[in-house]
């Protein structure tokens, strides 16, 4: 073999082996090519996911609508968070974590009370533009109002909410007594079934010191002729008579053993377990309390009347208005789909399984007379009136520190803890110089 032979040889394998290596090489980069854009086109399909916060039993009674919006939308993926059921604790959590930056939540669940402090603070997404009048005219006036701030709408309302006064039909039918129309009614009522032992207590409440106890007040103080901040004029009316009056009237239940001792660590759901284990003959809640009441496994089951809280002679009955509705934060990354969440949780579907499921309040009038609603609740016509016709709480951008302060001197009065005199003009000034402090900015 000539060398000229092998050189040429030992070139033609050299280039057998670069085309085999070349080969390779250009299968692995499509390979690795399509591997790429493979995860791509996965990861691009993944579910978007969108957080919010909302309370421990909302979570659990609202759960099925998150399910259905997911159901309907699987490119989102709602992450729900579960906060304490004070309403004040979860605005707490809600707050720190905006004031902190990048919070973590993109839809903000919201108690109507929250919304002008949320919206002045610029924490949330103005849907005025985004939301057509036309889709807010089957809702009720004073959710959508409580939805706005200056004038510019934050939250699509999906549940509204009044106070009650709840009373028992067969113990007053057994007393020969009608539904009480004032404090005084209601004291002397109770003491009459409490003495024939009818029932171990006379009326259940919120005396926490937390919200609901703000909430329960304002019906209390309304109904004595009261207020508490005039939202146009700032004025504040906590050091007036009539707000002792509304004092005295809860002081002589606990005074009087109408309520029981521990009434003043209650939340809602302490009076309605209470109420529901038949102990009671009147309790104060929100319209969430009647189907549970009702349910097949309450020894109390249709036996459960409900009208408008008691008040002073010559004076009205006053329901707080409560109610939740959802927002969008500013800082969120996904604004369109929590605003296609915020959108599906206030529609009509949404709103009647949560009706037919839960029994709450929907901000949609239709729904009072839709003949599914009304076959299981033979009573929601008559809601209609009662949540169009609740009190407000003030609507101001300081609401969160006003009602700290009620909420303070307010325990401290009913537990005895202070002279309810003394309490409330020290409550008075305190709200005073928190108005002062920010008008004058
Ligand atoms: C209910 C009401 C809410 C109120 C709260 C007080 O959740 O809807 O507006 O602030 O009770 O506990």
């Amino acid at each position: 073999m000539s060398t000229d032979s092998s050189t040429h040889n030992l070139h033609h394998s050299f280039n057998r082996w670069l085309l085999r290596r070349w080969r390779f090489l250009a299968t692995a980069i499509v390979v690795c090519l399509g591997v790429i854009f493979y995860s791509v086109m996965a990861l691009s399909q993944q579910p978007v996911h969108i957080a919010m916060l909302m309370t421990a039993l909302d979570v659990a009674q609202e759960q099925h609508i998150i399910e259905a919006f997911e159901a309907q939308n699987p490119d989102i993926k709602v992450d729900v968070i579960e906060g304490p059921n004070a309403t004040n604790l979860v605005e707490d959590l809600y707050t720190s974590s905006f004031l902190l930056g990048s919070s973590p939540y993109d839809a903000v669940i919201m108690d109507v009370v929250w919304l002008p402090k949320f919206a002045a603070a610029g924490w949330l997404v103005d849907l005025t533009d985004r939301i057509p009048e036309s889709e807010l005219k089957d809702f009720i006036p004073e959710t959508v109002e409580g939805s706005r701030y200056q004038g510019r709408l934050y939250r699509m309302p999906y549940r509204t909410d009044s106070g009650l006064l709840y009373y028992r039909e067969d113990l007053l039918q057994a007393a020969g007594a009608q539904p009480p129309e004032t404090f005084e009614d209601l004291i002397n009522i109770s003491k009459q079934i409490q003495q024939s032992q009818g029932a171990d207590w006379g009326y259940v409440w919120q005396g926490r010191q937390y919200e609901g106890l703000a909430a329960m007040f304002v019906e209390v103080l309304e109904g004595a002729g009261g207020f508490w901040v005039n939202p146009q004029t700032l004025e504040v009316g906590l050091d007036r008579p009539e707000t002792q009056k509304a004092i005295q009237f809860l002081r002589t239940t606990l005074d009087q053993g109408i309520s029981p001792p521990g009434v003043t660590t209650y939340q809602e759901e302490e009076a309605r377990r209470l109420f529901q284990s038949g102990q009671a003959v009147f309790m104060r809640n929100w319209p969430y309390a009647l189907p549970l009441a009702n349910a097949d496994d309450s020894v109390i089951k249709g036996k459960v009347g409900f009208k408008p809280m008691v008040h002073a002679p010559g004076q009205s009955s006053a329901g707080a208005l409560g109610g939740w509705g959802i927002g969008i934060a500013k800082s969120s990354p996904h604004p369109e789909e929590a605003l296609r969440f915020a959108q599906y949780y206030a529609s009509e579907e949404a709103q009647r399984n949560l009706v037919l499921k839960n029994g709450y309040l929907p901000t949609r009038r239709s729904l009072y007379t839709d003949p599914q609603v009304v076959e299981k609740y033979p009573y929601f016509p008559r809601m209609q009136a009662v949540a169009e016709s609740a009190a407000l709480r003030p609507p101001i951008a300081q609401y969160a520190q006003a009602s700290d302060i009620l909420q303070r001197y307010l325990s401290a009065a009913l537990t005895g803890r202070t002279d309810p005199e003394q309490a409330m003009r020290d409550a008075a000034k305190e709200t005073r110089n928190l108005l002062q402090r920010y008008s004058a900015r």
